[in-house]
């Protein structure tokens, strides 16, 4: 294969989100070794822009090397070790793996579901958390990429405290492109992805501990059981020691530093604001073409849209055409979800009008050929006038 004649696909599914060409030439910019003075400077940098997006004073904070699950799997390592005992919030295939991961730091997980589509509600944590006693982690998936709903984090987070737990985020769909606040919101370890409302390519999971969660660390008995996610050694790596641990991913750190600079320029509340209208505009257009939201308005993520599939067709043809006759990719549903509904991405670069006018257009174009009959210019009427509506 010939890399330089690959199509450019229009990225509109979970993940990865389109990358900008000045984050894809930043990529290939001279390789630095990890401990020269200049890369240290794009180091430091880029912690502080990470503290911007995070919206965070918290010292330790800093791109994990590997994707949004080494991200999961060093926040839960870290903060979880034999005898413990962890809640986590399950609402999707995200929330079961992390479960799954928690597990297997030997900590006992005591998991409390809700319907895939719906959002934990603050009542099962609270039962949860009275009838266990000690309980030192509550986990969440903050944007569940499998089902398309935002988990309201505060109510969640004052009960952790409330049972002196500590609150751990995942806001791998989310980090960049709505709210995640922490330390307004009083998140102890937050971590996220480098491939959706970030807009860099796959590779970096970036994370933040507080002084909470880290003084819960020094109390720690046991090792952490991965040598390679150990907090106590990637500290000393980004921290003023400088202390060699493993190789950093210096060409995938440029990308993160130039994503990052992309979104301060671009400033979060604007950029907050883009991912609302433009998932706002796409679902009135959808919907005009009888494609509908899975989840209502009030728990609807702005970077991820679930819609059902029309039953009229069928979900891997329409995908398999978007993607062979029109260069867009979307994604497919999981678990129980799967066939059943399409998860369309509204991130980062991604997240823009001409894109959806392109995607209304294309779907628009097979559904009707696949015998789904339903008006384009009604729906791109819908989606621009319910955007203008909206700014
Ligand atoms: C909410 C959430 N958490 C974790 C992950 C895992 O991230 P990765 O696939 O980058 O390892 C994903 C990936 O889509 C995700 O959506």
């Amino acid at each position: 294969m010939e890399l330089n004649k690959l199509p450019e696909v229009l990225l509109l599914g979970p993940g990865p989100s389109p990358v900008h060409k000045r984050v894809l030439e930043a990529m290939s910019c001279h390789t630095l070794g990890h401990l020269d003075p200049d890369f240290m400077t794009i180091m430091n940098e880029t912690t502080e822009l990470l503290r911007y997006v995070f919206e965070t004073d918290n010292r330790i904070t800093f791109p994990v090397s590997g994707t949004g699950s080494a991200g999961m799997e060093a926040a839960l390592v870290n903060t979880l070790e034999p005898g413990d005992k962890a809640v986590i919030l399950v609402k999707g295939v995200f929330g079961e793996r992390m479960a799954e991961v928690a597990s297997r730091s030997g900590a006992e997980v005591i998991e409390v579901k809700a319907e895939w589509g719906q959002p934990v509600e603050p009542d099962a944590l609270e039962k949860a958390l009275s009838a266990n006693n000690k309980i030192k982690m509550v986990g969440v998936i903050h944007a569940e990429t499998s089902t398309g709903v935002e988990q309201p984090l505060e109510p969640l987070a004052k009960l952790a405290h409330q049972h002196e737990a500590l609150f751990l985020v995942d806001t791998v769909t989310s980090l960049g492109g709505l709210p995640v606040a922490v330390d307004k919101r009083d998140l102890d370890i937050v971590y996220s992805g480098t491939q959706k409302c970030l807009g860099a390519p796959p590779g970096l999971a970036p994370i933040t501990f507080n002084e909470r969660a880290l003084a819960q660390f020094e109390k720690r008995k046991a090792k952490v059981q991965s040598w390679y996610l150990d907090l106590s050694f990637l500290t000393r790596y980004w921290g003023d020691e400088r202390f060699y641990h493993h190789t950093a991913p210096i060409n995938m750190i440029y990308a993160l530093y130039e994503a990052l600079k992309m979104i301060k320029e671009e400033g979060l509340e604007k950029r907050f604001q883009r991912h609302r209208f433009n998932s706002s505009a796409l679902i009135s257009g959808l919907s005009v073409m009888g494609v509908r939201p899975v989840v209502s308005e009030e728990y609807r993520l702005p970077s991820l849209l679930a819609v059902w599939v029309p039953e009229d067709v069928d979900d891997i043809e329409v995908r398999s055409r978007l993607r062979r006759e029109h260069l867009i990719e979307i994604g497919g549903g999981l678990g129980p979800l799967k066939g059943k509904i399409w998860r369309i991405g509204m991130m980062g670069n991604g997240s823009n009008q001409t894109n959806i006018e392109r995607l209304i257009k294309s779907l628009g174009k097979v559904l009707n050929e696949l015998g789904h009959k339903c008006s384009i210019e009604e729906a791109l009427f819908t989606s621009q006038t319910r955007g203008q509506g909206l700014v």
